[in-house]
């Protein structure tokens, strides 16, 4: 894996001559965690694509670009808000379909360590129509881990979760992804307050940073500061959906 760059994104969209959202600065800092939350509609899932590279309904006005001046596409692993699994695929293959994909040699040693992580052990050759939304999601996840890529965006990546799962792939993702650039769209302020390094609220009028707790992440979910961080961002999205 090469060394994880910082990313800039600079710009603003629209959709048919409709303003998406204002002129925003999004920095993402190399090796780093960053918590994208908002409303629904507000454009997350459009700028995670943006970063991404991937088609969007939406025409764009800016730029994305990396500290080291390399493309970005070339070292981004992608999770999609819809797990996109492949419907006739056994969960290995689904894991593995990045290497296949690519007429590359499948790292069986990666992909059993990332399906016992992720829980999968007894699904393996089961096909999503087989799973749960929760292991389907976490399918998902390990095809993304499975990538090794330095810049990592994820779309919700635990929002099928029930508590104590979401939790474990929490921790389970910050200790696989240390070193990396990632951004992490998602709807939970208690996820922001555990997992950002640097935590940005969006709204149409653009973004809002809040001081993350001072802890290593993950941070624990019963500690005062992740607590405090937690309330201060519900709140705030409280007052923006008022
Ligand atoms: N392919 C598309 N074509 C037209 N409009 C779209 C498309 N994708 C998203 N939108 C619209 O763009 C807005 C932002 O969507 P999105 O980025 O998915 O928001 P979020 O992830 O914050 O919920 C929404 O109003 C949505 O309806
Ligand atoms: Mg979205």
């Amino acid at each position: 894996m090469t060394l994880a760059p910082s990313i800039t994104f600079q710009g603003q969209a629209s959709i048919e001559g409709r303003q998406l959202f204002a002129p925003l600065t999004l920095c993402l800092d190399a090796g780093r965690w960053t918590c994208l939350l908002g409303g629904s509609g507000v454009g997350k899932t459009t700028v995670l694509r943006l970063m991404a590279d991937l088609p969007t309904g939406a025409d764009f006005d800016g730029s994305i670009v990396a500290t080291d001046g390399l493309p970005v596409v070339d070292r981004v692993a992608y999770m999609a808000q819809d797990d996109l699994l492949m419907p006739w695929a056994s969960v290995e293959k689904n894991i593995t379909l990045g290497a296949q994909l690519r007429g590359q040699t499948v790292d069986v040693v990666r992909m059993e360590r990332l399906i016992t992580r992720c829980g999968l052990q007894d699904h393996r050759t089961k096909k999503p129509s087989e799973l749960s939304g929760g292991q389907r999601q976490r399918v998902a996840l390990a095809r993304t881990l499975m990538e090794d890529k330095p810049i990592v965006l994820l779309d919700e990546p635990f929002s099928a979760l029930d508590a104590q799962t979401r939790a474990a792939m929490q921790n389970m993702a910050a200790e696989l992804l240390q070193g990396r650039t990632v951004m992490v769209v998602t709807h939970d302020p208690g996820e922001a307050a555990r997992l950002g390094h640097a935590i940005q609220v969006m709204t149409p009028a653009g973004l809002t940073a809040v001081t993350p707790p001072t802890a290593a992440v993950p941070r624990a979910v019963d500690a005062l500061e992740t607590l405090t961080c937690q309330s201060q961002l519900l709140t705030l999205l409280m007052g923006q959906a008022a």
